[in-house]
């Protein structure tokens, strides 16, 4: 603990709700930065299990889940030493800041969020309160640790938005209180689409599995995914293909597992047929994903371990969080609670 509070680096937060399986697009689109960026940022990776029941979850997949999540985010090399690593609802204060900043979220202000849109329509027979004040839960999660930078993907941008408006009206009715956090959007390319709906984007929680890649799907799986992975009716590969939906999304998974400019791909598969490249792709895949799950398997066949690196997080979290809410409680005229 004394090592992290001595540290001065600046702070970067995100989180991953445990809904579905965490995909490649996850792994891609944020763990990877993560892990590249724990250099020079004090890391708060959190599992949001409060922000996955705003839809209905399963009691014992919930919690498989967050253990499973918060697993892989340590096998995808996130240092538990140099890092808060945590489980939401394990750190009361969240949910203590979310009450507050829900008297300071304006009704027209939640109307405007895209993602409540598109769960309510996905989700017609519960569109409950919790869905709709989610943004006041995003934002307490980021303002409790007076973090500097949150990579989102496009898809949170706006709630990132809203986070800095709420954080400004608070501090600009009583006094500088909440940082006012960057948002980090990861480099064009690493967006990774959904295998069969090329359009979208791929997604851990997606209804057909074939539209998604896990992390710990095994080989056949993975092999099975990427021969029936949609393209065209192009059949070689030709400097047009990355712009192709389908074929240019392969070739920038292909980028990414062998660490090579997207171009760079294109001409060496150039000429030749997709069904090759697939091949060549379904290997890629298999190399990169087995030491993760390896690495995977062994965490989770040590629970005392994980659970161990979960309570000490949450202490780390909690003992942050502390600092904030009494600051808010302060400002706002509440009276100190007595200390027995
Ligand atoms: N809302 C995010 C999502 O659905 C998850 C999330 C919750 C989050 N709290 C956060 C992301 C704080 C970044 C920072 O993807």
């Amino acid at each position: 603990m004394s090592d992290i509070q001595k540290d001065k680096k600046p702070i970067l937060l995100s989180g991953i709700q445990p809904s579905g399986h965490l995909a490649l697009g996850n792994y891609v689109g944020a763990m990877r930065n993560w892990v590249q960026m724990q250099q020079d940022y004090l890391g708060i990776f959190m599992v949001v299990d409060m922000h996955a029941i705003t839809v209905r979850q399963k009691p014992a997949d919930l919690r498989n889940r967050c253990l499973s999540f918060a697993a892989q985010y340590l096998a995808a090399g996130i240092k538990p030493e140099e890092n808060v690593i945590f489980i939401q609802s394990h750190v009361p204060q969240h949910a203590e800041l979310a009450w507050v900043l829900n008297c300071y979220t304006y009704m027209g202000e939640l109307n405007r969020m895209t993602q409540f849109k598109d769960k309510s329509k996905r989700h017609e027979d519960n569109i409950n309160a919790g869905l709709y004040a989610y943004p006041a839960l995003m934002a307490a999660d980021i303002l409790l640790y007076q973090t500097d930078l949150v990579p989102v993907g496009a898809d949170q941008k706006q709630h990132l938005e809203l986070t800095r408006d709420i954080a400004n009206r608070f501090n600009n009715t009583y006094s500088p209180t909440f940082k006012l956090p960057e948002p980090f959007i990861p480099k064009a390319g690493a967006r990774i689409m959904s295998l069969q709906d090329v359009d979208k984007k791929m997604s851990k929680s997606d209804s057909n599995e074939n539209n998604y890649i896990s992390l710990l799907d095994p080989p056949d799986v993975l092999r099975r995914k990427i021969k029936r992975a949609v393209t065209d009716s192009a059949r070689e590969i030709t400097s047009e293909s990355l712009n192709r939906p389908g074929i240019g999304n392969l070739l920038s998974i292909y980028s990414v597992l062998n660490d090579m400019q997207p171009t760079e791909v294109v001409n060496r598969f150039e000429g030749q047929q997709y069904s090759g490249f697939k091949g060549e792709l379904a290997d890629s895949l298999v190399a990169f994903l087995e030491p993760f799950q390896q690495r995977y398997d062994k965490i989770m066949g040590d629970k005392g371990y994980l659970t161990g690196i979960l309570d000490e997080g949450s202490m780390r979290a909690r003992h942050m969080a502390s600092k904030t809410i009494s600051k808010v409680y302060r400002k706002l005229g509440f009276v100190p609670a007595g200390r027995s």
